[in-house]
């Protein structure tokens, strides 16, 4: 895997439900990496990415598109929708940001087509599902009969709908492949607790979350303090009421997709844990310890209570994570916490004091 080249190919992995502040992550570590690379996913991600006091909403695009001279590539295992990606990238060039040769997009990504959004808002209701297609178009891509990849696009006596996309997509459109010497950035959309096998299935997404067999060399997870869900499904550490509503307040906890309120809950160290070795990851990039300061509290749980008996592994069936009584413990500060996580789960190399590129401090590496 490794070529003569000295280069760190990195992942960034989402350890929860969506949501931790990967795009934070992407954006700071842009800088030492060539290329930035999606592979899952489609416009059902929202990045949310601060320069200054400007924020940025990713859907389809890799996040490092935002810093000039980087290369972004929509890999293969992710599904395109070609007008609302052609709008984010006129979006972006109508606030200066340049798309262009900076951009390519792999002809062995599927197509979501818009009778998979069709399908997804009629079938998807009890998941809770964005409403944009993706399970439909990732079963015709296991269906292998129906499903469009971008290069079909390019076929001749093609639908006339898809001889405009062939048009508009034909500058970015490229093979899944980049100079051995490049520096990859992998950046992953959704998390590990949506993964369509290593999570609440089936309240999840149709994609795999994890990038395990990317040819990464680092593996980074990201956590939040807390944690927040969109959708239906599981969600042992939950909490209502008032505090829920002082939390999402602080946080901000609302889509970046579909603008509906998060769920919010306290951080779920079983859940992380097996977040940690489904994803194989070895560490962590924590944010949100700022929303747990101004809240005041900090509160983690570290076993679950289902019918009356205690357990630190994380029940792979849905049923089972809907009876979860979580054990709540108390903790007096921020660096309790984090060295709760160091202990229990894995390094805490990232810390986020804010949300912008600057805000993400490296810890020691003793
Ligand atoms: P789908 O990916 O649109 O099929 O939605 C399946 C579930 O995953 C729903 O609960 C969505 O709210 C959730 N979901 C999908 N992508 C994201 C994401 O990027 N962040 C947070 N939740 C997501
Ligand atoms: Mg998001």
């Amino acid at each position: 895997m490794h070529s003569h080249f000295s280069r760190t190919n990195t992942a960034v992995i989402g350890l929860q439900f969506g949501d931790e502040g990967k795009g934070q992550v992407v954006d700071r570590l842009t800088a030492d990496h060539d290329v930035v690379v999606r592979f899952n996913g489609g416009a059902n991600a929202g990045h949310s990415v601060w320069i200054g006091n400007e924020r940025f909403a990713l859907h389809q695009l890799p996040s490092g598109i935002l810093t000039p001279g980087k290369r972004c590539h929509i890999a293969y295992g992710c599904v395109v929708e070609p007008d609302g990606l052609l709008e984010e990238i006129e979006g972006l060039r109508g606030k200066g940001i340049d798309v262009g040769a900076n951009l390519t997009i792999s002809a062995r990504a599927h197509v979501v087509l818009p009778r998979h959004v069709e399908e997804d808002r009629r079938r998807g209701k009890s998941l809770g599902t964005t409403g944009r297609g993706i399970g439909p178009c990732y079963a015709d891509k296991a269906y292998r009969d129906q499903a469009v990849r971008v290069g079909d696009l390019f076929k001749p006596g093609i639908d006339k709908g898809f001889a405009k996309w062939a048009r508009a997509l034909e500058p970015f459109v490229t093979e899944d492949e980049w100079p051995e010497d490049r520096r990859v950035l992998f950046e992953g959309a959704h998390a590990v607790l949506l993964d369509v096998d290593h999570g609440t299935y089936p309240f999840v997404t149709s994609s795999s979350c994890t990038g395990r067999g990317l040819p990464a060399d680092r593996r980074i997870g990201v956590a939040k303090a807390y944690m927040s869900r969109v959708g239906e499904g599981p969600f042992p550490t939950e909490i209502t009421g008032e505090a829920a509503e002082r939390l999402r307040t602080l946080g901000e906890e609302y889509g970046t997709t579909t603008g509906r309120p998060r769920r919010v809950g306290w951080l779920d160290l079983v859940a992380l844990c097996h977040a940690v070795r489904a994803a194989a990851v070895t560490e962590i990039a924590l944010t949100g310890l700022a929303v747990l300061q101004s809240l005041g509290a900090y509160k983690v749980v570290r076993a679950y209570r289902i019918d009356g008996e205690l357990t630190t592994r994380f029940p792979a069936q849905a049923s089972a994570l809907g009876k979860v009584e979580p054990v709540t413990e108390d903790l007096p500060n921020a660096e309790a916490l984090v060295s709760l996580i160091e202990a229990d789960v894995a390094p805490v190399r990232f810390v986020a004091v804010g949300r912008s590129r600057e805000e993400l401090v490296e810890r020691g590496t003793s």
